[in-house]
């Protein structure tokens, strides 16, 4: 038996209590018990989300929560600003194509954050551009963009909203909705909010719902007007993934317990021990000036292909991480601290890296990256 470590930025373990809740018998999405639970979900969201707007409930991946901000808020003639530093910017660029709406892409270093100077100069070069796409947390690459600044520069643009796929953010840093302004947020179930793939959620500002009002994209499954009418009612349009959102009542109570503060310090906490413990290590941080809260990605050793790394870890350890993509793949290792993670989820990669790659021949001194990790995780969160 090879016992199992799940430490990918997405999926992410899910906690015992809320597998539990799930084992409970599937209720009618139609009838009052399925209702509270409903309703108690879409509460807890907005607590999340840090907004008073409605946050609906999607059953798909966060792609189609990526999909339906665009049907629903762009029209056609639109032209759309993606902000495009890795493979999810390179998505909302793929969804804006596949429904003609025309895309300036600012392309950003992979492994770095845009400059919202650059986002400012687009926006006055070109007054057809009718919103701005982005990542709050680029998982690809392990950038944090700064999307409060862009906010800021599309607040005082009456004609340009700001969207801002929050997939592998949300929840385990401040996201603000309704301070910061953003105008279409979004997430998944599998990152922070500790459930298993299968649910988008995302919520809208007034004014990315008075878009809504002239969007002509085709849509059917992912009309949000129909679902916000539908979820105002407690129920949604189509069937819901009533499991999810039975795990979700029981995610977002744990989540409250610890208090948003603490989820966001802990995320810190993790995120600052794993990039001391593989520096420590002799490895060099791909993102060393935007690094991301959740998912840490490193350099390889040179001339050592990572995807033996990550293969190493996997079939002797039972350890998953993941690898680089594209442009970086074979060169970059990416190691998660998103969702239901704590200490020891840290030292285990750590460890497990260690001993990987002594395995495969780096010369590095065994302990130096746990001794790392330690020390930070030993201090715990920072104190309020
Ligand atoms: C930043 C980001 N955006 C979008 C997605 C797409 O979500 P999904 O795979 O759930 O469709 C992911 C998934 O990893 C992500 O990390």
């Amino acid at each position: 038996m090879l016992k199992q470590y799940l430490l990918t930025p997405g999926p992410t373990p899910v906690p015992e209590r809320v597998m539990l809740a799930m084992a409970r018998p599937i209720v009618h999405h139609r009838m009052p018990a399925f209702t509270a639970i409903f309703n108690e979900a879409a509460e807890g969201l907005k607590w999340i989300f840090q907004t008073k707007q409605p946050v609906l409930q999607l059953a798909g991946s966060g792609t189609l929560a990526m999909e339906a901000a665009i049907v629903n808020t762009m029209k056609r003639g639109d032209k759309a600003l993606c902000v495009v530093g890795g493979k999810f910017g390179e998505r909302w660029r793929n969804i804006c194509k596949a429904y003609g709406i025309e895309t300036v892409n600012l392309d950003v270093e992979w492994g770095h954050a845009v400059d919202p100077q650059a986002v400012k100069a687009a926006l006055d070069a070109d007054d057809k551009i009718t919103a701005v796409f982005s990542q709050a947390n680029e998982s690809s690459t392990g950038v944090r963009h700064p999307v409060e600044e862009i906010a800021k520069l599309t607040a005082t643009r009456e004609r340009v909203i700001n969207v801002v796929d929050a997939v592998s953010a949300l929840g385990a840093f401040d996201l603000p909705m309704d301070k910061a302004g953003f105008d279409v947020l979004i997430t998944g179930s599998q990152k922070a909010l500790m459930l298993p793939p299968g649910q988008a959620y995302i919520a809208l500002s007034d004014k990315a719902w008075a878009r809504t009002e002239s969007s002509d994209l085709p849509k059917f499954y992912a009309d949000l007007k129909r679902e916000k009418k539908a979820q105002s009612g407690g129920e949604t349009a189509y069937t819901p993934a009533v499991t999810l959102t039975i795990g979700l009542v029981e995610s977002l109570r744990m989540l409250k317990e610890e208090g948003l503060e603490n989820v966001f310090a802990r995320h810190d906490q993790l995120a600052r021990a794993t990039r001391a413990a593989v520096e420590a290590l002799g490895c060099k941080l791909y993102a060393p000036t935007a690094p991301s809260p959740t998912v840490t990605s490193v350099w390889g050793p040179t001339g050592l292909d990572t995807g033996k790394i990550v293969k190493q870890l996997r079939d002797k350890y039972g350890v998953s991480i993941t690898g680089g993509q594209d442009a970086v793949k074979g060169k970059i290792f990416r190691v998660a601290h998103l969702g239901y993670f704590g200490v020891f989820d840290i030292l285990t990669s750590v460890t497990a890296l260690e001993m990987a790659l002594t395995d495969l021949g780096v010369q590095i001194q065994r302990g130096v990256g746990t001794a790392a990790a330690e020390a930070i995780l030993a201090a715990g969160p920072p104190q309020k």
